[in-house]
């Protein structure tokens, strides 16, 4: 069992947990993620970015948005009680270079959390880090200060003005674009609309793009083609190859496809998950 070390509540449905993971404190590295699951009996297994990880502790951080039954089921877990399986660190980490221009960070709503140790490594190899962090409304901004704290120039998008500019991500994004001193590169994670339309603005000014694919997993050793995505010419596994590739170069179009292909499934069960969060908040246990 992997112990629940610290549980806290970022927003209405983003949790952050530290788990006792010491091996994968020691290994992990920035844009790597681990696969977890709750139980012994073929429960469903779900990839969650290693947002942060301290190896004296023996901690690693995720950081997760109550989406679905399994994620769900993880916020309702208490500090002291495990998990267990979490297996990792998974994936290729994020390459990260010294830029003589700045290196701009996107992160969409809960992609700011896959986000925060890509900055903190940028940061920490000498370059200018500007951060975009864009979410529907205030309340579901999470990481604010820690962002602010790591990032040169942080600003702040929401779509309906309540924090920030109301704008989408690409607008600032854009406008750095255009600057004296465009970024030397562009790192966007959120979801795929938003790396989509995050790639296409930068494809004009030909500014090198990577973007964290968050594909259906299911194995994560490149063996079962659930997470295959097309980049380029060639097919690719995210779980193995990525989870990041060049924006430029991703077939997002067939991406959102694939994972919309269980929408009416999805529709099902959120209806069932309904039912069990009502349950749960009146007999009082709301975490
Ligand atoms: C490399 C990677 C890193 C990720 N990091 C984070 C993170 O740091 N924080 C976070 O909140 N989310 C992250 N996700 C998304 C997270 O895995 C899904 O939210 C989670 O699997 C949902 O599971 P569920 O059972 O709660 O929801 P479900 O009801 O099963 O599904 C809800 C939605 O989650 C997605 N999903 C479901 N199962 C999987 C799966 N096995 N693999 C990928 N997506 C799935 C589907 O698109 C679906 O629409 C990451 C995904 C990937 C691939
Ligand atoms: S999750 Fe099975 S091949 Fe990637």
């Amino acid at each position: 069992m992997i112990e629940i070390l610290k549980k806290e509540q970022l927003s209405s449905d983003v949790y952050l947990m530290k788990l006792h993971a010491p091996h994968i404190a020691q290994s992990r590295r920035a844009g790597q993620f681990v696969i977890l699951m709750m139980d012994d009996n073929y429960g469903e297994r779900i990839p969650l970015t290693i947002a942060d990880g301290n190896e004296v502790e023996g901690s690693i951080t995720i950081i997760f948005q109550a989406v679905g039954g399994t994620t769900l089921q993880l916020s309702r877990m208490k500090e002291g009680e495990g998990i267990s399986h979490v297996l990792g660190p998974l994936g290729t980490p994020t390459h990260i270079r010294k830029h003589s221009s700045p290196v701009v960070c996107v992160g969409g709503g809960i992609g700011t959390a896959p986000l925060y140790p890509i900055v903190q490594a940028f940061k920490a190899a000498g370059n200018r880090v500007i951060t975009i962090m864009g979410a529907r409304n205030k309340d579901l901004l999470i990481l604010e200060n820690e962002m602010a704290e790591l990032s040169d120039e942080l600003i702040i998008c929401t779509d309906d003005g309540s924090r920030g500019r109301k704008a989408l991500v690409t607008e600032p994004l854009k406008e750095l674009c255009e600057s004296d001193v465009p970024p030397a590169e562009v790192v966007a994670i959120g979801p795929p609309v938003m790396m989509k339309f995050c790639s296409e603005t930068t494809r004009p000014f030909a500014v090198p793009t990577v973007v964290s694919l968050n594909t259906i997993m299911v194995d994560g050793t490149g063996m079962c083609g659930g997470c295959r995505v097309t980049v380029g010419d060639s097919t690719k596994f995210v779980c193995v190859d990525g989870p990041e590739f060049d924006g430029h170069k991703v077939d997002f179009n067939s991406m959102m496809s694939r994972m919309s292909s269980y929408k009416e499934q999805e529709k099902e069960h959120q209806c069932r998950m309904d039912a069990l969060a009502k349950d749960h908040i009146k007999g009082g246990t709301q975490p």
